[in-house]
Order: structure tokens, then C-alpha cells, then sequence
């Protein structure tokens, strides 16, 4: 696992962006792991500084999100799918069609897991980006005493529904299930970038990257992937030694 740790915020996001636009260069076809939350925000203005500078196209990449909110279409502001259009979509040349989020609209939510995994059966990870919960989810992969592998709909924690409501008008309207690509899924990716940032998370990023590998918490699993960069702002850095 190779952790590094930058002294600002741009440089941090400036990194992610590299990693992934030099992936794109060398794999023009290459499939992308994506996720949302505040932490990518400034990864992907970057990525698309770099586009607009024409230093990468997206024409043949594909995306895979993590996950999605169930019951939350994409034309609410609130959904992943409206947000990864507000922050990357809709400003790069990668066609719609080759854009994927779970769909939290499905009728049949369970259907819609065994459809999503198998596109990325057939289409595997090459880079997955992953933000970091406090209670150490990634995606929405919660602590339990177990942990599923592929996508799944899951319930969210109370804590996760709190740290998410501040997107939202009050917390009556933050959804209470989401679908997920599980951890199975996610350890499957070639190359994992997690990226995590503020002072209220250098607990978690601890006992996350040097605790016990636990279900308890899901981001400790990535001890076990050969291919993890961990990139880090100085106040999320600050109890590693
Ligand atoms: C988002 C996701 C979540 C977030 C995590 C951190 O697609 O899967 O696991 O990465 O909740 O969120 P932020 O970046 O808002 O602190």
C-alpha cells in the first residue's frame, strides 16, 4: 500500500486527477471506477482542466459508479447520477451510454444488482477511485459482521444518513436505502486510488490502514489488494506516523 500525503488540498486533487488521466492516455479504452461524496469534487474539476487542455479524452473510457441512492431519479439533484453529470459528465467527451450508476429507480432492485455486476464482470475496473467514510465505508458498504461481495442494496447507518444530510433540505428527505457495489466487486479493480482528506477522518484513515482487517471496518479490506494508492491531506495524515 503506498500512502502519500500532501500539504494542500489541489495538490492531493491534482494527483488523483494525474493518476487517472494517465491511465486514460495509456488505456484510451479503459474502464473507470467513480465515486461521489465532497472528497472528488476537486478531483474531477481537475480532470476536466485537463480535458479542456487537451491533455486526455474520454471518448471510449467507461464509468462505473459505486453506488446510488434507491428511490432518488436522476434528475433530482441529490441522486449520484445528477451529480457525477453536474461534476464530469456533462463537461468531458465520454458518451452517456458509456456512463453506469446502479439504478435506484429499478423496480426490481435485486434484478438490478445481478445486471450491474455482471457489466462489470465483463467490463473489470482498471482504476477505482474510493472516498472514505467516517465509520470507515467505502461505497456504501457499512460495518456489519458481514460483508456482501457484489452489488447489493443496503440500509443506511443512522451516522451515514447524518454526514449525508447535510446535502440535503433536512433529514426527512436523505434516502434510507442505496445500492452498492459490494467490497468483493471493489477489490476486483487493477489499480485502487482512496482518497481522503480533513481532520475529522484521521482516526478512521488509522485503524483503517494499520488496524485489523475487520468487517467492522469494510475500508480495511483494502490491506489485502496488491495495488492501493492512498492519497491524504496533511490533517487526515496526522496519526500515521
Ligand atoms: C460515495 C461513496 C461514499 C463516500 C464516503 C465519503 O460514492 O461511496 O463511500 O466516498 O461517504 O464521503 P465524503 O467524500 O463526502 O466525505
Amino acid at each position: 500500500m503506498e500512502i502519500i500525503i500532501f500539504d494542500t488540498q489541489q495538490q492531493l486533487d491534482a494527483y488523483a486527477a494525474e493518476l487517472i488521466v494517465n491511465t486514460v492516455n495509456q488505456k484510451p479504452n479503459a474502464v473507470l471506477g467513480l465515486a461521489t461524496g465532497s472528497t472528488p469534487i476537486g478531483i474531477y474539476d481537475k480532470m476536466v482542466e485537463l480535458y479542456n487542455q487537451k491533455k486526455v479524452s474520454f471518448s471510449s473510457v467507461t464509468t462505473f459508479n459505486l453506488d446510488e441512492y434507491v428511490g432518488l431519479p436522476p434528475q433530482n439533484d441529490q441522486s449520484y447520477a445528477y451529480y457525477m453529470n453536474k461534476h464530469l459528465f456533462s463537461h468531458i467527451d465520454i458518451p452517456e451510454d458509456r456512463t453506469h450508476l446502479p439504478n435506484g429507480m429499478a423496480d426490481d432492485i435485486d434484478a438490478e444488482c445481478i445486471r450491474y455486476d455482471a457489466m462489470l464482470e465483463a467490463q473489470p475496473v482498471d482504476i477505482q477511485l474510493l472516498g472514505l467514510g467516517h465509520n470507515g465505508h467505502i461505497g456504501f458498504n457499512e460495518p456489519d459482521v458481514n460483508l456482501s461481495g457484489g452489488t447489493h442494496a443496503v440500509k443506511l447507518k443512522d451516522e451515514t444518513r447524518e454526514a449525508n444530510a447535510r446535502f440535503f433540505a433536512s433529514m426527512d428527505e436523505v434516502p434510507t436505502y442505496a445500492v452498492t457495489m459490494g467490497v468483493g466487486s471493489i477489490l476486483k479493480a487493477d489499480t485502487i486510488v482512496l482518497a481522503v482528506r480533513g481532520a475529522d477522518k484521521a482516526e478512521i484513515v488509522k485503524e483503517a490502514l494499520t488496524g485489523p482487517i475487520t468487517t467492522s471496518v469494510p475500508a480495511s479490506l483494502l490491506q489485502t489488494h496488491a495495488r492501493v494508492i492512498v492519497l491524504l491531506d496533511r490533517e487526515a495524515g496526522r496519526m500515521l506516523d
